[in-house]
């Protein structure tokens, strides 16, 4: 009842208290204002809101007993209840103890819900007045975000800060390999602000790139070191492909997920689309990387090994999860390739709908083979949605199934 005065438009004295019409629409009662029945009002209905969006509003009673007050919906009764929360602007007015809030559920969902076919009576019929903030209420309305602030929760459950869009390798369908291609690293006083903010909003958990490459920005480990001490939990990918130093290694044992891109467990094609990546380079950071979790008594990181699956890779899906299963991977992303612009004088990829009928079907058959197969080892292993469908549209289109 409290609330319903002073937080909902900043007056010091309940909203019931100021100006506002008191016509029930479509209720056989038509009346300008509540009856002068006794010399205090008979009470409000006042804000609809709060946990559960309710109704609340207070009411005297007209003599000693709690007043019971009969609530209607387009004339119908809906619901009784007894006027039985204290309300310290009540009190303040000087009639009676305070005790005179009340709190009802709406009638039905609030996206439906009609103030002005809304009610509240007396047990002898004296109609309760209804505010200008009651009658005034709709449903939220997220048609438009215009006027919605997207930051209100005051909490935010994952967050990608990119260190740098720059990258040390141009794989040949990463945009980052197209000529117009620009990368800048974050500035350090953005960064900070950023982690302060997302500390204060208990973030759940942060992803420390987007695009670019994390582990190519000087000084990278240090910084996870001082996100990871104040105990936030970080995520990476990683293109893993330069060696890390025995100090960059200890700041990865401190990233709780680890998703290495690796679209081929083949060196030689792994090479040619990721150009300059040694798969050796790869494994060796993996192996280095769970050797200094265990050195420092971290829990060992959980490897996630992601792949772009295209023309260059499919033929081979089976064995890569084979491969990966092998060394203990058991979580794999397999993405959907985004075509870009071919890159001059590279070996270029293309979406795995332009295999030829055999393969398209074999990598169909593969997909659902390496799902049965992650599933069979008590892995995880999520297939890009665009990555599925496009592959049975192709089949259908071809009429391949
Ligand atoms: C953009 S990279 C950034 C992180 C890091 N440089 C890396 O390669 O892991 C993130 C992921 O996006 C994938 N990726 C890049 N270009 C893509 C594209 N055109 N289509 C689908 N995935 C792509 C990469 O293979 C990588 O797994
Ligand atoms: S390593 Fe990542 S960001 Fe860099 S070119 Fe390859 S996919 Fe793009």
């Amino acid at each position: 009842m409290a609330q319903s005065s002073v937080t909902m438009e900043g007056a010091s004295v309940p909203s019931a208290f100021r100006p506002a019409s008191n016509e029930p629409s479509g209720l056989t009662a038509v009346r300008l204002k509540p009856p002068a029945r006794a010399s205090r009002p008979d009470g409000w209905i006042d804000w609809v809101g709060g946990a559960g969006e309710c109704v609340h509003g207070w009411a005297f009673s007209p003599d000693e007993a709690p007043a019971l007050i009969s609530f209607f919906y387009y004339g119908e009764l809906y619901c009784t209840a007894f006027v039985d929360e204290y309300s310290h602007d009540v009190e303040a007015t000087g009639i009676g103890t305070g005790v005179a809030g009340f709190t009802v559920p709406l009638p039905c969902p609030s996206n439906q819900f009609d103030p002005r076919f809304f009610a509240a009576r007396h047990r002898d019929g004296t109609l309760l007045s209804r505010s200008v903030n009651f009658l005034g209420w709709r449903p939220a309305n997220f048609s438009s975000i215009a006027n919605f602030d997207l930051l209100s929760s005051p909490f935010t459950s994952s967050a990608y800060l990119e260190f740098t869009s720059r990258c040390n390798l141009r794989c040949v369908y990463c945009a980052v390999s197209q000529p117009t291609y620009v990368g800048q690293d974050i500035e350090a006083s953005v960064l900070d602000e950023a982690i302060r903010v997302l500390q204060t909003r208990k973030v759940d958990h942060i992803q420390v790139n987007a695009h670019g490459e994390t582990t190519m920005v000087p000084d990278w480990h240090r910084q996870i070191n001082a996100l990871a001490a104040v105990g936030l939990d970080l995520r990476i990918i990683t293109n893993f492909a330069r060696l890390l130093s025995p100090e960059e290694l200890a700041a990865m044992a401190r990233i709780r997920r680890i998703c290495v891109s690796i679209d081929t467990h083949r060196p030689e094609v792994l090479r040619k689309i990721r150009r300059n990546v040694s798969l050796g380079n790869i494994l060796i950071n993996m192996a280095n990387t769970a050797t200094k979790a265990a050195e420092l008594n971290l829990p060992c990181p959980e490897f996630i090994w992601n792949c772009v699956v295209t023309d260059k890779v499919a033929s081979d899906f089976l064995d890569y999860l084979r491969f990966g299963i092998t060394l203990g991977v058991k979580t794999f992303f397999v993405a959907n390739l985004t075509k870009h612009e071919d890159v001059a004088g590279a070996d270029n990829v293309k979406h795995v709908t332009t295999l030829p009928d055999a393969e398209l079907k074999q990598f169909a058959q593969m997909l659902d083979e390496g799902c049965r197969l992650v599933d069979g080892i008590g892995g995880y292993i999520e297939v890009e949605a665009g990555l599925t469908d496009t592959v049975q549209q192709e089949l259908d289109a071809r009429g391949l199934r």
